[in-house]
């Protein structure tokens, strides 16, 4: 394993596997063959989301999406996710054994809500209402979904989530929401990613990461939060390891030069023009990510373009 990824040596822990949640018709075919990397060894651990053996494994994908999510407004209900996520796509992430949950950690995936579901057999007694995470074999700490699109190659990077968000610093694993969507890049070959987030977002440092970030929409009030940042990155994976030891990115630095434009993420104004000149093809538009990883999360950042090619 590269050593870049001793800031994250949780990775090698033998109590920490990365999981895909996947149907058996969706299963990738040759996993990880196109990327060449060598920071994801263990072999990952495969459940089948539509089978009844799995439910506890989901129930504890909601409770974590749920608390991650649940104060932007933004909890994924739970037929969006089976109907949108694991029918078309799948769910990677890394898991836990039960014996490795501290009690904050265990807090964090305790679900919100009761019931979190509703069905007649359910109610009749047959399953029980939410699995204890000591009964479990292996306990999600992340998730990733991505979906494929009818644009060959391209996949959609739906919803990330991480437990670092739901405990103190000192029990946070770090890279683990960046290792959450790494993994699910390089396990499904993925060579064009597209994505959505909200402008000021830490998730943002995350997805700018992957590849040369691609601005291709700007403001978005056709989604429910109109904030909304869609980018498209070419996945890369000579860009994934400065997010580990921040270098700059010289390859970025050689193929985009700064407009005279910034984009302001606290400002709607700055949303809505940034989005009329992609409108105008005046594009296509980048941001750096070195830059967004030494900016607050409020700060403007420069909008990119390609510079001249001779
Ligand atoms: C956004 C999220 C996925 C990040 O995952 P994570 O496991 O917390 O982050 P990682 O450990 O992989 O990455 C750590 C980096 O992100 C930065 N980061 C994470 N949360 C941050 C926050 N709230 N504010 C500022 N930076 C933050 C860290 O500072 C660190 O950067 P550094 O190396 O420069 O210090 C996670 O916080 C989360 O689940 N948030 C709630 C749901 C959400 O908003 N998802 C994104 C939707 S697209």
């Amino acid at each position: 394993m590269s050593n870049l990824l001793a800031k994250a040596n949780w990775m090698e822990r033998e109590d920490i596997r990365p999981y895909v949640f996947v149907r058996p018709e969706n299963e990738i075919a040759y996993p990880g063959s196109f990327h060449r990397l060598d920071w994801f060894k263990k072999t990952p651990i495969v459940k089948a989301p539509l089978s009844l053996n799995e439910l506890a494994f989901a129930d504890r994908i909601y409770s974590l999406e749920e608390r991650a999510f649940g104060p932007a407004d933004m909890a994924m209900p739970r037929w969006v996710f089976y109907d949108c996520a694991v029918m078309p796509g799948f769910v990677a992430g890394f898991a836990a054994k039960p014996s490795a949950l501290t009690p904050e950690i265990r807090k964090a995936l305790d679900p919100k809500k009761f019931p979190a579901r509703q069905s007649p057999i359910h109610t009749s007694g047959v399953l029980k209402e939410v699995q204890s995470l000591d009964e479990m074999d292996w306990v999600p700490l992340s998730l990733f979904i991505i979906i494929p699109t009818m644009h060959k190659g391209e996949w959609v990077a739906h919803n990330l989530c991480s437990i670092n968000s739901l405990v103190p610093k000192e029990e946070q694993l770090y890279g683990l929401g960046f290792l959450s969507k790494a993994f699910g890049l390089w396990y499904a070959n993925v060579e064009q990613c597209s994505g959505m987030t909200q402008w000021g977002s830490p998730a943002l440092k995350l997805h700018s990461h992957y590849g040369h970030l691609e601005v291709i929409g700007a403001y978005a009030p056709v989604h429910s939060h109109a904030k909304t940042i869609t980018y498209r990155v070419q996945v890369n994976t000579k860009c994934w390891e400065k997010f580990f030891n921040k270098q700059p990115d010289l390859a970025f630095l050689e193929n985009y030069g700064p407009t005279d434009k910034s984009i302001d993420p606290t400002s709607e104004k700055s949303m809505f023009e940034f989005q009329q000149r992609i409108e105008r093809n005046e594009g296509p538009f980048f941001l750096s990510a070195g830059e967004i990883a030494q900016k607050n999360l409020d700060e403007k950042l420069t909008i990119y373009s390609q510079k001249q090619q001779y």
